[in-house]
């Protein structure tokens, strides 16, 4: 699908047509549509979040969305961006082929400044998304074109946009895979295949290589499964006279079975998705070479699958870690932050990290705590946390800064070893809690997405499965950094 800009609206060659309502406008007829009548009747009011289809008779059959945009006060960008999206895929829905998407009128409510630009053209790309490699019957998407109207629509938004948009979508594939296809391995492989050509240097790291590196707690996971696990390395240097480094690390667990601690089936079944930190991390280095940005950027996956067999670390163990610390394994399901540690000391120790952002569907807590629309984030350095929330805004995507209080730092400890790495309630600050002990005095943030990184249903802009979750917000965030 591609995106054209235009100087006028034409919908000559269009079979679908998107418009943007403003509820406190006098359009009489505009575009042959009954709009007047459909307000008298309340059937269609203009307001923000209101979606609503028709289908007209001009020459041919045009497929129509009204997409409310309320006033200058209701106005409320995410909300735009779910409406275009559910526009946009019940279009597809009906076939259609070519979609107007008039942007004009959103003038008369809010500015279409760059940012919102950007986030409707990613948008465009993300709603366009579905996952269907392995149905054998699936029909490609009939839709080829949405070209887009307004006034001072820029091409170099536009750009922007439509990698911004991929960047999330190459994510949510990446999560979408299923476990038997997306091995540690293969993971490594299409990381290389996407980042390489961009000029990003990769090193794939094998067991041995691991072992020699030190990473005891990565390898006390991986040690079960049968498929070896993979260190994956990314190295994006756009700033080499600076001493800046920013790693980015994702939780990489390309399946997670609990281990020992075996999950029972309806947690397991999802599973395949505890690699969506890591596809967050792949697909932004990808978007942060394309985009060229002016900074240090170094993503690092410790790829793995949790699983069972007569090699499983068992709970009762006390195992090693790079950073040197012994840990007792309170429940082998509590994996994800064991290979955290190890890839955040291999960050700071080996490419010499000067701030350390960890993005990891870690705990089942974390729904708790803030569902599946914010992150709960854990982080030892609040400037560089502001950092981190504003690129998330930026990409329209929420964070949420939990408390550090000395007694949740005590949960950590334990009696036979350094720390244990099930330290109880308040689960997901104390996951933080623990891997922050690795971060030392590095400006570190840590972000759970368990909530957010799937969906189970599809809304606005996402399909059901893997959402991109910190895809965007990490490129934003490398952007900051460069400054
Ligand atoms: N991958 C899971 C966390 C998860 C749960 C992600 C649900 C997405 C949806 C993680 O490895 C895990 O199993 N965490 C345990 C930790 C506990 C044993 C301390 C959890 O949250 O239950
Ligand atoms: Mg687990
Ligand atoms: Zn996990």
């Amino acid at each position: 699908m591609k995106i054209q800009l235009r100087e006028n609206l034409n919908i000559e060659n269009a079979d679908g047509m998107i418009v943007c309502i403003p509820s406190n406008m006098d359009v009489d007829q505009a575009y042959g549509l009954p709009l007047e009548q459909m307000k008298q009747k309340e059937t269609f009011e203009g307001k923000i979040g209101e979606v609503q289809f028709l289908t007209l008779l001009h020459e041919e059959l045009i497929e129509v969305a009204l997409v409310g945009l309320g006033d200058g006060e209701t106005f409320c960008e995410t909300k735009l961006i779910k409406s275009l999206g559910e526009a946009i895929k019940a279009l597809k829905k009906k076939k259609v082929k070519h979609i107007s998407l008039d942007l004009e009128m959103i003038n008369r409510v809010a500015p279409i400044d760059k940012k919102l630009q950007k986030m409707i053209f990613s948008a465009l790309i993300m709603s366009d998304y579905e996952f269907n490699d392995y149905k054998t019957d699936s029909k490609p998407s009939t839709l080829e074109e949405i070209s887009v109207y307004g006034n001072d629509l820029d091409e170099t938004c536009l750009n922007e946009g439509v990698i911004l948009g991929e960047t999330n979508v190459f994510s949510r594939h990446l999560t979408n895979m299923p476990a038997n296809i997306m091995t540690p391995d293969q993971l490594a492989r299409l990381a290389k295949d996407y980042v390489s050509p961009l000029g990003i240097e990769i090193e794939i790291k094998n067991e041995d290589e691991i072992e020699a590196l030190g990473m005891h707690a990565y390898l006390a996971v991986a040690k079960a499964s049968a498929n070896p696990p993979r260190l994956i390395v990314m190295r994006h240097m756009g700033a080499p006279e600076s001493d800046k480094r920013l790693v980015l690390v994702g939780k990489g667990l390309t399946y997670d079975s609990g281990g020992l601690s075996i999950k029972p089936t309806a947690s397991m079944v999802t599973m395949k998705d505890d690699m969506g930190g890591a596809s967050a991390v792949i697909a932004a280095m990808g978007a942060i070479a394309k985009l060229d940005i002016k900074a240090n950027v170094i993503g690092i996956v410790a790829a793995c699958e949790n699983m069972i067999s007569g090699l499983s670390y068992k709970p009762g163990d006390i195992i090693s870690s790079m950073g040197g610390k012994s840990i007792y394994i309170g429940n082998t399901d509590a994996e994800g932050r064991l290979t955290l540690i190890d890839a955040v000391t291999y960050g700071i120790r080996e490419e010499k990290a000067t701030h350390v952002v960890d993005i990891a569907t870690l705990t089942g807590a974390a729904i708790h705590c803030l569902g599946s629309e914010a992150a709960p984030v854990v982080t030892n350095n609040d400037d560089f946390y502001h950092v981190v929330e504003k690129a998330f805004k930026k990409a329209d995507e929420k964070i949420w800064k939990m408390p550090i209080f000395d007694e949740y730092k005590e949960l950590v400890k334990h009696d036979q070893a350094d720390l244990t790495n099930t330290a109880g309630s308040p689960g997901t600050i104390t996951a933080g809690i623990f891997i922050g002990e690795f971060a030392k005095d590095v400006p570190w943030v840590h972000i759970d997405i368990a909530g957010t990184a799937f969906r189970e249903k599809a809304s606005g802009v996402y399909s059901k499965g893997g959402t991109g979750s910190g895809a965007i917000p990490l490129v934003y965030l490398a952007k900051k950094m460069s400054k």
